[in-house]
């Protein structure tokens, strides 16, 4: 695993948005995984820079969700469909065919997982997937005892996350209690795992993913399977290292 400190969130929007540019230079169709929150937000504003610039064409690039909420309706604005439309794949000025997610609305969701799974194999594999942590040590929506060998599956949220998470809806109340993650083992199939993680709320689940012990208690741990993961971060993300 290769850790990177940048001084703040900016530089590790610019190095990761360097980093798809290159890729998608050597492979326009390629197909990048990305994720939601506010922390990779930088890398998705640099990369669209990049594009208005000219520095790279995504015109060919394929654009995967890592998770979802259940049961919001088709269209919400906090679905993960509609922030990743709306934050990524407009922004790189793709269209939603370029686009493909788990369906949250779906009334079969154990149906809708394996499709999901399966879908992503059939496209070839994530080329580099983009993950955030969260303060218990998540990624996509892996909850801590999350099995490492997990597959894209429906998940509860622990109340901590859903506090988390709560900023982006009216309420606690409006956050939902399920989701759909790409499993852990799935998510290692992808053949570039880049994590950022900004700020010191998230320093402790850092230390813990980078430093502590393979563990399911620290979904992120599972990084140090992977044969290519990079992790960026910022200098308080990185305090406890
Ligand atoms: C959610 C997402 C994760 C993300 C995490 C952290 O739980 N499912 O993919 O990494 O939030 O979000 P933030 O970057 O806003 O702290």
């Amino acid at each position: 695993m290769e850790v990177v400190i940048v001084p703040d969130s900016a530089a590790g929007g610019d190095l990761i948005a360097e980093a798809m540019a290159d890729l998608l230079r050597r492979k326009p169709d390629a197909l990048l995984g990305v994720a939601t929150g506010s922390t990779p937000l930088p890398v998705y504003e640099a990369l669209a820079a990049k594009v208005r610039a000219g520095e790279v064409d995504t015109s060919r690039a394929r654009i995967c969700q890592l998770d979802e909420y259940v049961g919001l309706p088709y269209g919400h604005p906090e679905s993960y469909r509609s922030v990743v439309l709306r934050e990524v794949v407009e922004p790189l000025g793709l269209t939603d065919e370029a686009f493909m997610g788990p369906d949250g609305t779906a009334e079969d969701v154990a149906a809708a997982c394996a499709d999901y799974d399966r879908a992503l194999a059939e496209a070839g594999g994530v080329d580099l997937q983009l993950l955030g942590i969260g303060t218990d040590g998540h990624i996509g929506f892996n909850e801590p005892c999350s099995s490492l060998a997990s597959r894209t599956r429906i998940k509860t949220l622990t109340q901590q996350t859903r506090q988390d998470n709560a900023r982006f809806f009216s309420g606690l109340d409006e956050v939902p209690h399920h989701v759909i993650t790409q499993g852990i083992g799935t998510i290692l199939e992808a053949r570039h795992l880049v994590l950022l993680a900004t700020g010191e709320a998230k320093a402790d689940a850092v230390a813990l993913a980078v430093e502590g012990p393979l563990s399911a208690l620290v979904p992120a741990s599972a990084l140090q399977l992977h044969p290519h993961a990079t992790v960026v971060v910022d200098e308080a993300a990185a305090s406890r290292l």
